[in-house]
């Protein structure tokens, strides 16, 4: 199909036209031949690691910092090196910089503008290392950089649930199991539940990326270099802890981004488990919560609709963060030691993951701002479905210092003696009552509405409004601490 040099794909990078046939210039030496387009094609990764241009200079001035204080480097040489990739980070991120295909990734794309500015001294930034060691120090440092975004955004997030949680400390809903009216719950401890999850998110990701901090700089190809390199140089610079300690095992580790996704696989599932609750809460059988215009789309036919459409994406965006990380496992599993090029696989599908990550962590805060609950709706709905039959049981063993297996049993018969009667178990007489339970006294009635319910449940992290306030002090504390630190 390309034989003699004829070029029956062009390449799809900026629209470019890329020199297929022309020998690289990186490595001209060894070859009679450049490559077939479709090579070019398979192998070019520049049309998305170009994303990686801003981490990819700052590892390389790092790099020619400490080739310089190492006397690897002259002075003035390295003054060149640093001033042309600082013109070069400003051209890119202009929008001024012309991609190439046929430089294949970010590395090469960089070191090629570098020379066409300085000349031949664009070569020697290269001394000491390798694309292998260069690209996992700019996956990594993108992956930490993302990370501490997500972090600060999942922050923001937990804001806006815990001001919700605050104006409904005493807001009563049914809380279900099973999605079956169980008890009466506060949405406020409901809304909690959810900052509960968020930190444990940003936890995971504040973990990752401790174990991120090493730098694989200076690892070269994988054996290491013959050049007095300082590793704990470049490293420091970079803020990293620490040098990685194998080179072999620095240039061909990716547990960073697959802990990363893994970490955004758990949030995105959290995610959407909020999301698909707006989406029943909002349905006019529930009506729990008014979503606002801003996050919502009417239907081009049915004039009536208020579509959740940002929650349902968020919903669904968890299938394509998972599948990137299943996609990533599956590219690392069976790759012997130590750079493969398969390895060039790992970005595309991480960055779409965090990409929707962030999308859907400021998403779903919006909607948390903005949502409206439907107060006299919720506490309507708690109280259907016999909802405080667990708090009669428990006035049988309290009061009557009946076995709860016993008042289990009582309530049981109440709960269907009321469904019998078509009512709520607050509307049954206390004949009735005694009828199935003499020593039943109109105390009970004391414990069987909805909010006197919420009200009893004042165990550590329960459902009553105290304790609900109690929770959203902790945490404020503990978001104030963590800005302060
Ligand atoms: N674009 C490559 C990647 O993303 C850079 C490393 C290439 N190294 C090599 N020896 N071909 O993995």
């Amino acid at each position: 199909m390309t034989q003699n040099g004829k070029k029956s794909h062009s390449s799809s990078c900026d629209g470019q036209e890329s020199s297929s046939k022309a020998q690289n210039k990186m490595w001209g030496g060894r070859f009679a031949a450049g490559p077939d387009a479709l090579m070019e094609r398979i192998n070019a990764s520049i049309d998305f690691d170009k994303r990686l241009y801003e981490q990819d200079i700052r590892g390389s001035i790092a790099h020619c910092r400490m080739l310089a204080a190492q006397n690897i480097l002259t002075d003035e040489d390295a003054a060149a090196i640093e001033r042309g990739l600082r013109e070069i980070r400003e051209e890119i991120a202009e929008g001024r910089f012309v991609f190439s295909a046929a430089l294949e990734d970010i590395h090469m794309n960089i070191e090629a503008r570098l020379r066409e500015k300085i000349g031949d001294a664009a070569g020697r930034l290269h001394t000491a290392r390798s694309r292998n060691d260069q690209v996992a120090t700019d996956f990594k440092l993108w992956v930490r950089d993302t990370t501490d975004r997500i972090i600060a955004q999942l922050g923001a997030y937990q804001q806006a649930l815990l001001d919700q949680a605050e104006a409904h400390a005493d807001t009563v809903m049914p809380g279900f199991t099973h999605l079956q009216a169980a008890q009466p719950v506060t949405f406020g401890h409901h809304l909690l539940a959810y900052v509960e999850m968020a930190g444990r998110d940003r936890g995971r990701f504040a973990d990752a990326r401790r174990r991120a901090n090493s730098c694989p700089l200076g690892a070269a190809a994988l054996a290491g270099t013959s050049f007095p390199i300082d590793r704990f140089a470049t490293a420091r610079a970079l803020g990293f802890d620490e040098p990685a300690a194998n080179s072999l095992d620095a240039v061909s580790d990716r547990d960073f981004a697959l802990e990363f996704l893994s970490a955004a696989s758990i949030c995105a599932m959290h995610l959407s488990r909020l999301a698909e609750e707006l989406v029943i809460w909002s349905s006019a059988q529930f009506d729990f919560v008014r979503l606002s215009d801003g996050f919502t789309t009417g239907s081009s036919i049915m004039p009536q609709k208020k579509n959740p459409d940002a929650a349902e994406l968020i919903r669904a965006k968890i299938g394509r963060i998972l599948g990137a990380q299943n996609a990533l496992m599956v590219v690392m599993k069976g790759l012997p030691l130590a750079y493969g090029k398969d390895m060039q696989e790992d970005k595309e599908a991480l960055f779409d993951a965090a990409d929707n990550l962030e999308l859907c962590i400021l998403a779903m805060t919006g909607m948390i701002r903005d949502l409206k609950a439907n107060e006299e709706r919720m506490h309507a709905a708690a109280g259907q479905g016999f909802t405080t039959a667990t708090d009669l049981a428990d006035w049988l063993v309290r009061v009557l210092n009946m076995p709860f297996r016993d008042a289990h049993h009582v309530t049981g018969r109440l709960v269907r003696l009321a469904e019998e009667q078509g009512c709520d178990l607050q509307d049954l007489t206390l004949e009735q009552m005694q009828a199935v339970e003499e020593r039943i006294t109109d105390e009970i009635f004391t414990v069987l509405g909805v909010d006197n319910s919420v009200a009893s449940r004042t165990s550590y992290g329960g459902t009553a409004p105290d304790q609900v306030r109690t929770q959203i002090r902790r945490w404020r504390e503990r978001l104030a601490e963590e800005d302060a630190s």
